[in-house]
């Protein structure tokens, strides 16, 4: 079994896009910018935007937080939104999901110019990703594609399992595999059996949000296991969707919690407001 190092591998990432930042300022005197809208007081929320504030941060991006109540108007934080497609010093917009129930999140994305979409949700650049066409790619799913290409993990028509169907991890996620030509199945909260499907898998990516979800009974021998999931446990405890410690031992290939994709996730916001800054004109 072999551990997949997303810590390490995000951190040579970043080592590249500090040297790019560099070369570009140098160059065109640009400096990437980030800006992040949040809106309430969600603590996991709140601890993801600071992670990626400080990122931003440590590689040399100028980088702008909007944190907005959470009774704040559709209409408040489309005027933010649309303040920020014209400012030239953004690079990339990203709305922290989940939005509060007042909001319609599918509105509020589709504000967000699709050149600054660093998120990869607006439907411009989901329909260039599921046609196969250049686009922004969700962060988390494109992290994971990154990890595959780092452990040399070829996905040409291998059968690939992917638990959970949300826009955010499990939709562009199975896009992506199946424009790699995997044979992809997507499972999900109403799933007759489970079992039966990632038992076949040769792949198995999980990003559900529920502890212990995937068994060791559930995962084929020498498979290859990519949790996505982030949990904390009663007791602090950061877990994943797979209860790692008895599956691990089967697999060819683990990624662990933390320590995994989460840093991926990160990077490949970095690595996507960094290609925007590239094309600003
Ligand atoms: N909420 C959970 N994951 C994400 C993400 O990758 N981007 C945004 N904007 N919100 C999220």
């Amino acid at each position: 079994m072999q551990l997949i190092d997303g810590k390490s591998l995000a951190h040579t990432i970043h080592q590249t896009v500090i040297a790019d930042v560099a070369t570009l300022k140098q160059n065109k005197n640009i400096v990437p910018g980030l800006a992040v809208i949040i809106v309430g007081d969600d603590p996991a929320s709140h601890a993801y935007v600071s992670m990626k504030e400080k990122a931003c941060e440590k590689v040399g991006f100028y980088s702008i937080v909007h944190k907005m109540p959470i009774t704040i108007s559709q209409e408040e934080i489309i005027q933010t939104i649309e303040m920020m497609n014209q400012n030239p010093r953004i690079d990339g917009i990203l709305v922290q999901l989940p939005l509060p129930k007042q909001i319609e999140t599918e509105k509020i994305l589709e504000v967000i110019d699709p050149h600054k979409d660093v998120d990869g949700f607006h439907a411009y650049n989901v329909g260039c990703l599921v046609t196969g066409l250049e686009s922004f790619v969700a962060c988390t799913p494109l992290g994971v594609m990154k990890m595959f290409e780092a452990y040399d993990i070829n996905l040409q028509g291998k059968d690939v399992c992917v638990v959970g169907a949300s826009n955010i991890v499990g939709k562009p996620m199975a896009s992506l595999l199946l424009n790699a030509n995997a044979t992809v199945t997507i499972t999900h909260i109403h799933t007759k059996d489970l079992k039966s499907h990632t038992l076949r898998a040769d792949i198995v990516v999980v990003g559900v949000g529920k502890p212990n979800l995937i068994t060791a009974d559930m995962i084929k021998d020498d498979a290859i296991v990519i949790d996505i999931g982030i949990n904390k446990l009663p007791n602090g405890k950061l877990v994943g969707d797979v209860d790692f410690e008895n599956v691990a031992p089967k697999c060819s290939y683990i990624t662990p919690v933390p320590g995994g994709v989460g840093p991926m996730t990160i990077a490949m916001l970095l690595a996507n407001t960094l290609k925007s800054a590239k094309k600003r004109k």
